[in-house]
């Protein structure tokens, strides 16, 4: 197959072009590289990927819409995986009007190329922050998510409604899957396991919010775009595609996917976790709630399973073991 893949040069991104050349496939990577986080890890990322002759690759923002246009056009993609985004639920408070720009415009300019070129599927990422202040556990996509609390998971709400108008408009077979905090090797500095492993090994404290009485559907990476390439394959079309207790829309051929491990760890544990695979004890620093934090998270990825016979299995201790091996590795400690 051929496939058009954004956010090549981020953590989700980067694996699943790297499956996805293992697999066989030509893969066309687009990424802005913009310095939300160290450039450098970025770029290492892409290097490897562009040791790959079925690698093509382009480094330019979603908000560049002729640019986009023309390497979805010229690429001639059968299936769209859109996961470059302005990520991070802290960082939206700070400066919500990047998540605008990458998230909602950058999103409209890879539908409108996919709808010209008339793509098989078009899969794009949102995240368990659309289930904002929900309280019912594991969250299903079957539920109501129309309370968002940070601009981060509005823009992603959002990017899931225009998703759905565009199928109906266009009949553009449309995916979204919904991630539950991913980690592992390669993986966001910015996010709180890369945070905590960096402190452990620095020897400097670590701040851990609502006092630790926190919980995450902790998703290893590998298993996700195991998770993201099964999904490719299942297509959404007329009710003949649907399985049980589906969320396969009525009106068009979409659906939305929560790809999660079905855990929820409490944070304290997956701290030991970490503390162990360091070798050392964290510095801790108990801190209040963050404004825009959810207490937990937990999925129900029974629908991944129904629809590609796979589910998450990665213990959050080898997963983290992997990660803290990685982490040594890449920053020669
Ligand atoms: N990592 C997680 O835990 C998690 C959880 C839920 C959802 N997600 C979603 O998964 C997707 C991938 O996330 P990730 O963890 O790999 O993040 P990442 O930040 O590592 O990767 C995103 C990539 O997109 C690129 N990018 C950002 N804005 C861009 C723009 N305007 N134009 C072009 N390129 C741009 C960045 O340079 C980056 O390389 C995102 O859509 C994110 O919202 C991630």
């Amino acid at each position: 197959m051929r496939i058009f893949v954004t956010g090549t040069a981020g953590f989700i991104g980067f694996h699943l072009a790297e499956l996805l050349l293992q697999e066989g496939h030509e893969v066309a990577g687009f990424d802005g590289l913009t310095d939300y986080y160290e450039v450098s890890l970025k770029e290492s990322r892409r290097a490897i990927l562009n040791q790959h002759a079925r690698f093509h690759d382009t480094v330019a923002m979603l908000e560049d819409k002729a640019v986009l246009h023309d390497a979805i056009v010229s690429f001639q993609p059968d299936m769209i995986v859109h996961l470059a985004a302005q990520a991070g639920v802290r960082y939206s408070l700070e400066n919500p009007q990047a998540y605008i720009s990458a998230n909602v415009l950058g999103t409209f300019n890879v539908m409108e190329a996919a709808r010209e070129v008339g793509v098989k599927h078009l899969v794009m990422a949102s995240t368990s922050s659309v289930y904002g202040a929900n309280t019912e556990m594991p969250f299903g996509e079957d539920q109501k998510v129309d309370h968002q609390l940070t601009i981060y998971a509005a823009t992603k709400k959002a990017t899931e409604s225009m998703g759905h108008s565009w199928a109906h408009i266009h009949d553009l077979p449309t995916t979204m899957f919904r991630f539950f905090t991913v980690y592992g090797p390669w993986g966001r500095p910015d996010m709180a396991f890369f945070k905590f492993t960096r402190n452990i090994l620095n020897g400097t404290p670590i701040d851990i919010y609502n006092q630790g009485q926190m919980a995450r559907d902790f998703t290893y990476v590998v298993d996700l775009v195991r998770g993201i390439r099964g999904l490719m394959d299942a297509i959404p079309g007329g009710p003949e595609t649907a399985v049980d207790g589906d969320s396969l829309s009525p009106a068009a051929p979409y659906r939305v996917v929560n790809i999660g491990n079905s855990t929820s760890v409490p944070l304290l544990d997956f701290i030991e976790a970490i503390e162990e695979a360091c070798g050392t004890k964290a510095i801790r620093n108990y801190m209040p709630m963050q404004t825009g934090d959810v207490v937990a998270t937990w999925a129900d990825a029974g629908l991944l399973h129904r629809l590609t016979g796979y589910a998450p299995e990665t213990d959050y201790r080898t997963g983290v073991a992997a990660f803290v091996d990685w982490y040594r590795d890449y920053y020669e400690l």
